[in-house]
C-alpha cells in the first residue's frame, strides 16, 4: 500500500486524540479495546466466484479467526452501554495468507475523510469537570459539517448477543474478475440467527460482560453462523465516502456462510495482533475511500504503542 509521511502524522495527531477522547489505556487497542476471539470456518457459496478471483471466495473451505468486540476505546466500558460492536474477521488461505474483513453494527462510518475524523474526537473530548462530552461541541462539528448529520445520529442496536447483530464493512471495495472486469461492492454479515436487540431498560439488567459469556455458553451448544451479504453497486454509486450507504434495493448475492465453532484456543497472541481492513488478497482492491486507505496508518500507529505496553 502507497504511505506517505503526511498520513502517518495524521494517524500519530488522531490516536492521540483517540487516546483523549477515551483514555489512554496502556498495552490495549486505541478502539475496540476489549474483545474475545473465536475459531471460525467460511465456506464460499460459488455465487461470487464469477465476480471476483479472491481465493476464500471460490469453493473450498477456509479456516477463519473472528474477533468480536466492545468498539470504545475504554476497555471498562460496559458491554451493556449503547455503542457499536466489532467484528473482525481473518480468513486463513489455503496459501499460507491471510486477508481481513473488519465490520461494526453501524452501516455507516461518522466521517467521510480522516480529517473529520479528527476533528470528531476533538469534538468528543469529555469535560474535565463532568466526564462527558460537551454536546455543544458536538453540535457545532454537525452544523459546520451537515453532510455527517445522519452518520452521526446513528443508534448502534444494543444486540441481545454478538450472533444477533448484523455487521457492516461500511466501505466499498472493488472485486476483478478474471477478466479484469472491476466492480464495487459492500459487505455485510447477518446472522442466521436473526436480528434482535435489547431496550436500555433490558440492557441495565444485564451484566457488563453478558456479550462475551452469552457467546461462550452459545457455542457450548451449537456454532453461530453469519452470511456473508454482498451489495452490488449500479455506475453511478459513490465509492469514496463510508458515511454514505448505497439504495437498499441494490442486487445482492450470498458469498458464503461463517460458522464459529469454539473460542479460540490462546487469547494472548490475538491481543498482540493487529487486524486490517487493507490485507486485502488478489482479486479484490481498496476502493478510493479515503478513510480505508488511511487505516492501515491508525491501526499501526496503535499497535506499535499497545506492542509498547504504552
Ligand atoms: C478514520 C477512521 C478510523 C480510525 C482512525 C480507526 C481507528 C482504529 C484503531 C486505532 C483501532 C485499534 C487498532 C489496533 O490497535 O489493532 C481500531 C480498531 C477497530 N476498528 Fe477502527 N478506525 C476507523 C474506522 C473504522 C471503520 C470504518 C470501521 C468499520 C468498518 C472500524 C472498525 C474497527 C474494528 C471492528 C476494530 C477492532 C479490530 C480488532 O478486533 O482488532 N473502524 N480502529
Amino acid at each position: 500500500m502507497p504511505s506517505s509521511s503526511t498520513d502517518q502524522t495524521l494517524a500519530v495527531q488522531v490516536v492521540d486524540s483517540m487516546e483523549r477522547m477515551s483514555g489512554k489505556h496502556p498495552g490495549y487497542r486505541r478502539s475496540s479495546a476489549r474483545g474475545a476471539c473465536f475459531r471460525a470456518t467460511f465456506t464460499p457459496s460459488g455465487a461470487a466466484a464469477v465476480l471476483t478471483t479472491a481465493a476464500h471466495l471460490q469453493a473450498r473451505t477456509v479456516a477463519a479467526t473472528v474477533r468480536f468486540s466492545n468498539s470504545e476505546g475504554n476497555p471498562h466500558t460496559p458491554d451493556t452501554a449503547p455503542v457499536t460492536r466489532g467484528m473482525a474477521t481473518r480468513f486463513h488461505l489455503h496459501d499460507g495468507s491471510d486477508t481481513d474483513l473488519v465490520a461494526l453494527t453501524v452501516p455507516r462510518f461518522v466521517a467521510s475523510t480522516p480529517g473529520e475524523f479528527l476533528l470528531l474526537t476533538e469534538a468528543l473530548r469529555p469535560d474535565p469537570v463532568t466526564h462527558q462530552p460537551d454536546l455543544a461541541r458536538v453540535h457545532a462539528f454537525v452544523g459546520a459539517h451537515p453532510h455527517l448529520a445522519e452518520a452521526v445520529a446513528q443508534q448502534p442496536p444494543i444486540p441481545v448477543s454478538y450472533a444477533s447483530a448484523a455487521f457492516w464493512a461500511i466501505h466499498a471495495f472493488i472485486w476483478v474478475d478474471v477478466a479484469g472486469v472491476r466492480r464495487p461492492v459492500r459487505y455485510r454479515w447477518e446472522p442466521e440467527a436473526g436480528r434482535t436487540e435489547l431496550t436500555a431498560a433490558e440492557a441495565a439488567t444485564r451484566t457488563a460482560h453478558y456479550l462475551t459469556d452469552e457467546l461462550h455458553q452459545r457455542l457450548e451448544h451449537a456454532p453461530v453462523a453469519f452470511k456473508l451479504r454482498i451489495q452490488l453497486a449500479e455506475p453511478d454509486d459513490a465509492t469514496h465516502d463510508p458515511s454514505t450507504v448505497w439504495p437498499d434495493h441494490r442486487k445482492e448475492i450470498t458469498a458464503g456462510r461463517l460458522e464459529i465453532t469454539a473460542p479460540a484456543d490462546d487469547q494472548d497472541p490475538w491481543n498482540t495482533q493487529a487486524f486490517n481492513p487493507t490485507r486485502v488478497t488478489s482479486g479484490i482492491q481498496l476502493s478510493d475511500d479515503p478513510v480505508l486507505a488511511f487505516r492501515a496508518h491508525a491501526y499501526a500507529e496503535s499497535h506499535l504503542r499497545r506492542s509498547r505496553n504504552q
